[in-house]
Order: structure tokens, then C-alpha cells, then sequence
């Protein structure tokens, strides 16, 4: 049976892990930290499922139909409703593996509204519903893991694709630990390491997921997809660096987002769009946030900010539906949401681009899947809230069904001879290694600290990837991004690991293909403005940017059409 490598212990590797096993393969599952520490654990809004359990006649064709249109045409509608579909089932399935979702009175999974969809469709738990599902898929592994199913590395990074002919046939990773390097190989790789918050830094995202495994995959010849789609959360607020969430559940709850004309308040969103107003998707209400602080000037004190009003807050809804949103104010705002205005903007939350997949998510490179933030699939333009989860563990089955059947099909199954291939495999993943430690080595004599070329790059792409763009904005972002790469030549030895330098090359091109995606996308569409190009224009650009990167150290950009 087959041997299923998965990268990453979040909602998809762990989803991609149980399936993967559940299909009888054996699988090798390697994350860097424990599954407490991954990023999903922060999830805080919910799950969407058209579980039409509150009398409003929702189906998952309605649930397919919010997510397309959010997605502004740029999602892969096949993918879209196969995952639309099984929503449902998927709850059902958690709810079997311990997940405890937020219930009604009648004992059905609660739901609640979020931005873009007219129906109550985000199911959710008040004690923190990424904790949750973590807590059950985590569960689930360690009882298969128990059983000899799924064997579990932590402690491992993802350093480079083993690849013999233009095949991914395993990785070579590193030891946190000890800093050994060791080859992992099998009959299929899958990806879900998350987004690329790392060459960022200050999103709302854990920089444990800093996309150093995408960059990877790049640099080994990988597509991407979407780079430049990434979305601004309307709801977000400064925190030692970084951006803290303020959950969408806010405003599905109630909120109401406000600033000042005059001595008034003026409720915005509810003026310019009065049939969703607060939840309006999210790209519409960054944007408009985004318009009053910069081109109204009407932030509040005249800052970039507005002003979310749940001051609605009973002493029950500070204990259940938002409890989450309600203690985060207290501790790190050292606010009480339920008497003052919490002051939020618009920060970076989520890649809708990535790794370019198919609808079972194979990537460009055969015997290679990405699930979960890091793989480009559901949601377009614009992502949906409460639709990463679901992409999450939908795309990890997909993926995992997908690899399985890989493994069983002609291809593969063609390799008769077990001896001749462990001995084909041996071989790459000795040549692997000793290229990674010939690529570390050439970093022994230089003197520029890995860090200092990695705070450039973030400076370089937060001054050119806002919300608002421009070509004048972004050739200049690339023109610096070039001189930091001429620099990124004398990077020394990392503090923290020896494939410090390596990773942080690996992510200046991966920074540079997201700058390139932008500069070629001349239109405005879903998470971002174009200056220069402010209409939405499908007659040329209702397609997908590919990025790909080539020997010669050359990125291009190309325009396919959405499956
Ligand atoms: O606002 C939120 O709770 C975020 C949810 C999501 O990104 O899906």
C-alpha cells in the first residue's frame, strides 16, 4: 500500500493524514510543532455547512452560489461545489469524532450569519472553534497513529522536494532539534503548511506558518497560483507588531462598524450597501474602511481606524457566542467591548492564492498535493469567512483521495520491481542531501544575518501589497526586492537553524512572484484596488495568474483560465 507523506499538522494535514490512513495507506505525517501550536487552533468564527436547521430553506447549491460570487469568478467552481456539498457531511463527521459545536435550544448545531451569505450557515463553539476541531482531528490521528497507520515526526522542516525526473517522490527535512538532515521518501507528498505569513510578518496569522514550504516547492519548479490575492480582514487591530483578529462574528452577531462626520455617527456600511451593511463580503467592507480612513480622511482621530460597536453585549453572549472576542478585548486591548468602541482596520488574514492544484489537488509536479491555505482552490478573488476551515478539511480528503489513488494507478503499480525502486529512491534522496548541504554551505563565509534580508523583504512587500496598488507602487517594490536579492548573496549562517539563509532565499523569489502576479493583474478585482486600473475588467482578466519559476532564476506570469 501506499506510503503518503504529509507536510503540516493543521485542519488539512491532519484531515489529509485520517483519510489518507482511512484509505488504508501508510502514512508519515511531519510538522514542526505540535498540533496545539498550529496555526488552525486560532480559527475563531466558525465552519460554514448549509445545515438548514433555522426555518430560511438554505442548501449547499446556495452555499456554492455565495462562495463563487465572493470568489468574483476567479474560484474553481467544480472544486467550489463538490466542497459545498459534503459540508454537512462534514460536521456530521466531526461531530462523531468529539467536536463540540455551539448547539440550540432544539439540540441542532447552532448557526450563525457571516459576511456574504443571507443564510445562517456558520456553525460554530464558543470555546474557540479551531481549539475544537483540532482538538478531535488530533484525537483521531493519535488513535490511528496508535493502531500503526500513521506514524508521527515532529520537530521537521521541509527543506526541499526530492524530485527524480520531474516526479516529487519525498522531501529532505531538517531536525529542529538536532539540525540533522534526513530524507523522507514515499509514493506521494502532500503540502498543507499553511499561508505565507512570513514574508509579511505583521498579519493575523501565526509566523509559524511563514510559507517557507511553498517557497520551497517554487523554487523546485512548483506553480503558483492567485499570489497576488490576499485578503485584508476588515476587523483587525495592532498588537505587539502584528495584527490581532477581531472575529467576523462580531458582526454576525450585531456588530456595527461606525466613524464620525461631524459630531455624528455615521454607520457606513449600512448607508452604502443597506441590504448586507456590516456583512457585506469581506474585500467589499476592507475596501470601504480602506475609502473613509484614506480618501474621506474620516478615520477616527484621524487615524486609521473606525469604531466596531458590540456594546449590545449581554452577560450571556460574553460567556457564549462571543466570549472569544470579548476576552481578546480584555486582555490585549484592555478594553471593555460591552461599554467602549473597539478602534479595528483592515489587516492581512489570508492567501487566497498558493500552490496551483486541480480539483484533487495535484499540483504542477506529479506525485505532489497541497491542501489547505497553501494550495490556490476555493476561494478566488475573495475568500468567504468560515469557508477556510471547510476548505481546510475538505481539501485535505480531496487531496488524500487523490494521492491514494495515484499511488494505485497505472503509473505507480508499473514499478514492479519493490528492490529496483527503493534503490532508484536511495539514490535521490543521498544526491538531495547533499545538494541542500552544498546550498547551506555556500552560506558559511557570508556576514549579512539572514534576519535583517528577511525584515527587508517584509518592508518591501508591505510598502507594495496593501490594499491599494499601483504599477508605479509595485515596479518600485520589485526594484528593491532586486537589490535586497544582490544583497541576499553575502547572507551569513542563521541564529536560529543552518537552512536559515536557504529559506529565506527560497522566500525573496516566492516574494517576488507575488509582486509580478500583482504588477500583471491590471484590474481591480475582489481583495484589492489597482489604482491605475480601478474597474473590474473579466473581458481579460476572469483568469488565474500562474507564477513559475525556472533554473535560470527567471519568474514569469502567465494567465489561465478558471476551471
Ligand atoms: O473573522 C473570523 O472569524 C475569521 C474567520 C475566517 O477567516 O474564516
Amino acid at each position: 500500500m501506499a506510503d503518503i507523506i504529509v507536510v503540516g499538522n493543521g485542519l488539512a494535514g491532519l484531515s489529509a493524514s485520517i483519510t489518507a490512513a482511512e484509505l488504508g495507506a501508510k502514512v508519515i505525517l511531519l510538522c514542526q510543532n505540535p498540533p496545539e501550536r498550529s496555526q488552525s487552533v486560532m480559527a475563531a468564527g466558525g465552519i460554514n455547512a448549509a445545515l438548514n436547521t433555522k426555518g430560511q430553506e438554505d442548501s449547499p447549491l446556495q452555499h456554492y452560489e455565495d462562495t463563487i460570487k465572493s470568489g468574483c469568478g476567479l474560484a474553481n467552481s467544480d472544486a467550489v461545489k463538490d466542497m459545498t456539498d459534503a459540508a454537512p457531511k462534514i460536521i456530521k463527521k466531526l461531530s462523531q469524532l468529539g467536536v463540540i459545536f455551539s448547539r440550540d435550544d432544539k439540540g441542532n448545531v447552532n448557526l450563525r450569519y457571516f459576511g456574504g451569505q443571507k443564510k445562517m450557515r456558520t456553525a460554530f463553539s464558543k470555546s474557540g472553534i479551531g481549539k475544537q476541531i483540532m482538538c478531535g482531528l488530533s484525537q483521531e490521528v493519535r488513535r490511528l497513529a496508535a493502531k500503526g497507520n500513521i506514524t508521527v515526526k515532529e520537530n521537521y522542516k521541509l527543506v526541499s522536494l526530492i524530485v527524480d525526473e520531474g516526479i516529487c517522490i519525498g522531501g529532505v527535512f531538517q531536525d529542529n532539534i538536532t539540525g540533522k538532515l534526513t530524507a523522507i521518501t514515499g509514493d506521494a507528498l502532500i503540502l498543507a503548511t499553511g499561508g505565507m505569513n512570513g514574508i509579511f510578518g505583521n498579519t493575523t496569522g501565526s509566523l509559524l506558518s511563514n510559507g517557507s514550504a511553498t517557497a520551497v516547492a517554487f523554487r523546485q519548479g512548483v506553480k503558483l497560483a492567485n499570489c497576488e490575492m490576499i485578503q485584508y480582514h476588515p476587523t483587525t487591530v495592532e498588537v505587539n507588531g502584528k495584527r490581532m483578529l477581531i472575529s467576523e462574528a462580531a458582526r454576525g452577531e450585531g456588530g456595527r462598524l461606525f466613524t464620525y462626520r461631524g459630531k455624528e455617527k455615521w454607520y457606513f456600511m449600512e448607508e452604502w450597501f443597506p441590504e448586507q451593511g456590516n456583512l457585506m463580503p469581506r474585500d467589499i467592507v476592507s475596501k470601504s474602511i480602506y475609502q473613509v480612513c484614506n480618501k474621506l480622511k474620516l478615520g477616527i482621530s484621524q487615524k486609521n481606524q473606525v469604531y466596531l460597536d458590540i456594546s449590545f453585549l449581554t452577560e450571556k453572549e460574553k460567556k457564549t457566542a462571543l466570549k472569544e472576542v470579548y476576552q481578546l478585548c480584555q486582555v490585549y486591548l484592555n478594553l471593555d467591548p460591552a461599554k467602549e468602541y473597539i478602534p479595528v482596520y483592515p489587516g492581512i488574514h489570508y492567501f487566497m492564492g498558493g500552490i496551483y492544484v486541480d480539483k484533487g489537488h495535484q499540483s504542477s509536479m506529479e506525485g505532489l498535493y497541497a491542501a489547505g491555505e497553501c494550495a490556490c482552490q476555493y476561494h478566488g478573488a475573495n475568500r468567504l469567512g468560515g469557508n477556510s476551515t471547510l476548505g481546510a478539511i475538505y481539501g485535505g480528503m480531496a487531496a488524500a483521495q487523490s494521492a491514494v489513488a495515484y499511488e494505485n494507478s497505472e503509473g505507480l503499480s508499473g514499478e514492479n520491481n519493490e528492490a529496483e525502486k527503493i534503490k532508484r529512491r536511495l539514490v535521490c534522496a543521498e544526491n538531495e542531501i547533499i545538494k541542500t548541504e552544498a546550498a547551506i554551505a555556500s552560506y558559511a563565509i557570508g556576514d549579512i544575518p539572514p534576519r535583517e534580508v528577511l525584515k527587508d523583504l517584509r518592508a518591501i512587500m508591505n510598502d507594495s501589497m496593501g490594499i491599494e496598488r499601483s504599477e508605479e507602487q509595485l515596479t518600485d517594490g520589485i526594484r528593491r526586492l532586486n537589490v535586497l536579492m544582490v544583497k541576499s548573496k553575502n547572507m551569513g549562517e542563521g541564529v536560529l537553524a543552518e537552512t536559515e539563509p536557504l529559506m529565506v532565499e527560497n522566500m525573496l523569489f516566492m516574494g517576488k512572484a507575488l509582486l509580478l502576479s500583482a504588477l500583471e493583474r491590471k484590474e481591480t478585482r475582489g481583495a484589492h484596488i489597482r489604482r491605475d486600473y480601478p474597474k473590474r475588467d473579466d473581458e481579460h482578466f476572469k483568469k488565474i495568474t500562474v507564477a513559475s519559476y525556472y533554473s535560470d532564476e527567471t519568474i514569469d506570469i502567465t494567465f489561465k483560465e478558471v476551471q
